[in-house]
């Protein structure tokens, strides 16, 4: 089997990923694997809307702060917000120096738009393809460094050795091993909601690092907490869950129903369209269960009374995509209904983006702790940067060590891909039913009888033998591995969360606090534990 050694080991090529590569190289040889093309995968050349940054006199990071502590329900890590909101002004003025080009102001000042939960505009932008324009310029100047890029490898376990994670093993697309041996390992493999039917994520959104994470011992929290975005497409069927931009929003879109009532009035009239997304998405949610939706199950966004050039020039991607769909958002209103976009919970890290194993790093959507319980719009993609920098940083100041590839857990994966060759069910009938279940009963109201439904039907999925015709079908079988691991989490920390918080709602549940009273902290699951911590400084 060919092996790959090096200092550090980057798993994942979204903005989190490449940032770290970049800075882990200034420390020693530093390899990056992608499972897709580099650029081609990951969500974050998918994200359209911003980057959060404090960039003017008259905004601050306290202010930001304060703005993700609330908007996360008080669930958030503190000292990873301070991180996140002190930082990403710097990190924005890495990418401008890198070549991105972000949408200015007549004064050539960066432009800032008003995103959902923030007191001030503060989300910087490149027209509503902000996370393209970041990923074009981060791959660009990844290619510049001295990191080998592997690129259509999946990575389908860590190794350990004696407690530490010390690299992983993965498969080309013909099936074959291959190992990589590294001093530090940083998970930076995104998120997972394609483990629900409608979900705004690329088909690489699967869950792979919480699975891989978990299978090596690492402690994942408030995995419950996934963000159901409140806009996505309705339709045509295969746009169903595409993300339509918060942007559209920020610019001044409203939302009404099939009466014609903007009817965020009764939900939050203060902030009505630019609530928090927790918020318009139960909104949303409430109105179409309630009768008030349109025929296709959505309701109506409208920037019509926006003048044409607005649209044209802030939001032209949004545009193109709806004039496929026949709507033309000039004159017309879209249809739209909350979609799988975002998990908050993963990997347990540091400040430093340590995991609990030694060795294993994360940063970026894998990690759990700085949103809480519901993302603000405009923090992922400045995250990315903010821990992408900081994961890097540390895992290539860790120490050396010996490169021994363990042959035991190479002859177990072994046997776990020699299995599928023998197995009855296509990958793609279980991957089906998995996420129908979750986004039937573990979406934006749950129960606990339905979360122990739900529960049952993953723990049936994942005794199915699925079959891979060839060794190009591995990686597909080991990836539906990932995702029912994954909802598994979801739903497990779902029914030990017993209050409703943030983006998890127990419908079940009567309880008489408010977020910032909630007697609960985090979540925790891991291979030998599980539960609920009992919040501090009450
Ligand atoms: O709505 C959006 O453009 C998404 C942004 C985000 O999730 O941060």
């Amino acid at each position: 089997m060919e092996q790959d050694k090096s200092h550090v080991l980057v798993i994942g090529s979204g903005g989190a990923g490449i940032r770290a590569a970049i800075e882990a190289s200034k420390y020693g040889e530093t390899v990056l694997v992608s499972k897709t093309l580099l650029g081609k995968g990951g969500c974050t050349t998918m994200a359209e809307g911003g980057y959060n940054a404090v960039m003017r006199d008259c905004d601050n990071c306290e202010d930001h702060y304060e703005d993700t502590m609330k908007g996360g329900a008080y669930l958030n890590e503190p000292n990873l917000v301070r991180a996140l909101t002190n930082e990403a002004p710097d990190r924005m003025k890495d990418l401008i120096n890198w070549g991105a080009v972000f949408d200015v102001t007549p004064e050539c000042t960066i432009a800032q738009r008003p995103f959902g939960g923030q007191r001030f505009p503060r989300t910087c932008f490149a027209g509503d393809r902000t996370g393209h324009e970041m990923i074009v310029t981060l791959s660009e100047h990844l290619r510049a460094t001295s990191v080998r890029i592997y690129e259509e490898i999946s990575i389908i376990s860590l190794l350990t050795d004696d407690g530490r994670v010390t690299g992983a093993l993965g498969i080309e697309r013909s099936g074959e091993m291959r190992a990589f041996l590294a001093d530090a390992t940083i998970l930076a493999t995104g998120g997972g909601t394609r483990i629900y039917d409608i979900s705004t994520n690329s088909s690489s959104g699967t869950g792979d690092g919480y699975a891989l994470g978990y299978r090596a011992g690492a402690v994942l929290i408030d995995m419950e907490q996934v963000q159901f975005h409140p806009t996505g497409a309705v339709y045509p069927y295969d746009a169903r869950g595409r993300l339509v931009t918060e942007a559209v929003r920020g610019e001044g879109g409203i939302l009404l129903n099939t009466k014609g009532e903007r009817f965020m009035s009764k939900y939050d009239p203060e902030r009505m369209e630019l609530s928090t997304r927790d918020v318009v998405a139960r909104s949303i949610a409430t109105e179409i269960l309630s009768g008030n939706g349109t025929e296709r199950g959505g309701v109506y966004l409208d920037v019509s009374h926006l003048p044409a050039k607005t649209i044209e020039e802030r939001l032209p991607v949004m545009l193109e995509q709806f004039l496929a769909y026949g709507v033309d958002i000039r004159t017309e209103p879209m249809e739209v209904a909350p979609t799988a976009h975002h998990m908050m919970g993963g990997l347990k890290i540091s400040e430093e983006g340590l995991t609990s194993i030694p060795g294993l790093y994360a940063c970026g959507e894998v990690s759990g702790g700085v949103h809480g319980a519901n993302r603000l719009g405009g923090n992922a993609l400045a995250e990315t940067q903010v821990f992408g920098k900081r994961a890097g940083e540390s895992a290539g100041k860790s120490r050396e060590s010996e490169k021994v590839l363990p042959i035991n857990q190479v002859n177990d994966q072994e046997k776990r891909l020699q299995a599928f060759y023998h197995g009855d069910i296509q990958p793609v009938v279980v991957e089906m039913e998995l996420r129908q279940q979750m986004w039937q009963k573990a979406g934006i109201f749950r129960t606990a009888k339905d979360l122990e439904v739900v529960g049952k039907a993953i723990e049936n999925l994942a005794v199915m033998n699925m079959k891979a015709s060839s060794g190009e079908n591995l990686a597909g079988c080991c990836t539906v591995q990932n995702m029912y691991c994954t909802a598994s989490l979801v739903v497990n920390s779902a029914l030990i969360r017993k209050e409703s918080r943030g983006a998890h709602v127990r419908k079940d549940i009567r309880q008489d606090w408010d977020a910032l009273n909630s007697p609960f902290g985090h979540t925790w699951i891991s291979l030998t534990s599980s539960g609920a911590e009992m919040r501090r400084n009450l």
